[in-house]
């Protein structure tokens, strides 16, 4: 018997979620049941792309649902549902919308998939990770946020052109928050093992980073009417990829900390061991005063959002 073929389930049907799950069956990643509370988008968009299944040349299947009991079963729980930035706005305005939108999906996935691990994408990305996992009592390893990948992607491609080397030999480490605080570590980039700093000057450097921070922003202003898909796809895409083929993989991410950092009980991106369990492990490095000042203020604020989410939301904490 061939080993089962993974599954997954992607709720909400938003740009994000319909890149990811096209991504998933298309590169032979897994099974996808597309969920969304819009009557029939779900619906078309896993007939649209399953009429290019002969052509795309794959044998996985999508399907599209507003029911969270066609989602049973699944290995992985994505969650992509929630509102995106409209120009003018900070990730964490969207606190007051996405709250109850991402603690009733987190709810209602886990309660059909008690077995899932839990993969957080909506923003304010470490505060949603939170919400998720307080109200399905996953074991906090079980709980993991996708934004690290992302903006380390980010600043290896603007490394990558700044050397006008190609962004395979590039290596970048962004940890912190998923926000203007979020921290781009220089001092972990290496361009095929040289550290990025024995290459550019903390000059050169420093718009790289800038950058890094500003480019969600950049293009929610170009957009005009949503934020990122791509490339956020592409970063889930690739942890979806490690996770339910059982590798252990070496990433940023949104773990649950626990002292680590002088930070707990917070969410929060720093490097860990993923694999199919969900967090093996989260390394502590050895940041210098400044990078743990750094990471600790982006807590601060991210911990100031949970107690404002958890606040102003009263039911969640009962759910
Ligand atoms: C971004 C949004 C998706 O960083 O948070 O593009």
């Amino acid at each position: 018997m061939p080993p089962q073929t993974p599954r997954v389930a992607v709720i909400g049907a938003g740009r994000v979620g319909s890149t990811l799950a096209q991504r998933l069956v298309e590169q032979h990643i897994a099974d996808v049941v597309l969920l969304d509370v819009v009557a029939g988008l779900p619906q078309a968009i896993a007939l649209d792309l399953m009429q290019a299944q002969g052509l795309e040349n794959h044998a996985y299947t999508l399907t599209g649902t507003n029911d969270y009991a066609d989602t049973a079963g699944a290995d992985l729980v994505v969650i992509t549902a929630g509102f995106p930035r409209r120009p003018g706005m900070s990730r964490g305005d969207l606190l007051a919308s996405n709250t109850q939108i991402v603690a009733k999906a987190a709810r209602e996935a886990i309660a059909h998939s008690p077995d899932a691990v839990l993969l957080i994408v909506t923003n304010p990305l470490d505060v949603m990770t939170y919400i998720a996992w307080q109200v399905t009592g996953l074991p906090p390893q079980r709980v993991i946020g996708m934004a690290g990948v992302l903006d380390s992607a980010r600043l290896q491609y603007f490394i990558a052109q700044a050397l006008g080397v190609a962004v395979a030999d590039v290596q970048t480490m962004v940890l912190g928050g998923h926000g203007d605080l979020m921290l781009p570590l220089p001092r972990y980039c290496t361009v095929e093992g040289v550290p990025l700093t024995d290459l550019l000057t903390p000059e050169q450097i420093a718009p790289l980073v800038d950058h890094t921070r500003n480019a969600g922003a950049e293009l929610v202003k170009l957009y005009q009417t949503g934020s990122a898909f791509y490339a956020p796809a592409a970063a889930i895409t690739l942890m979806v990829r490690a996770m339910v083929q059982g590798r252990t993989r070496q990433l940023p991410a949104a773990a649950y900390l626990q002292g680590e950092y002088g930070i707990h009980d917070l969410f929060m991106g720093v490097p860990c061991r993923i694999n199919g369990g969900g967090v093996e492990k989260v390394l502590e490095l050895a940041l210098n005063e400044t990078e743990l000042g750094a990471l600790q203020a982006s807590a601060r604020f991210v911990r100031s959002m949970v107690e404002e989410a958890i606040g102003h939301s009263a039911p969640i904490t009962t759910l």
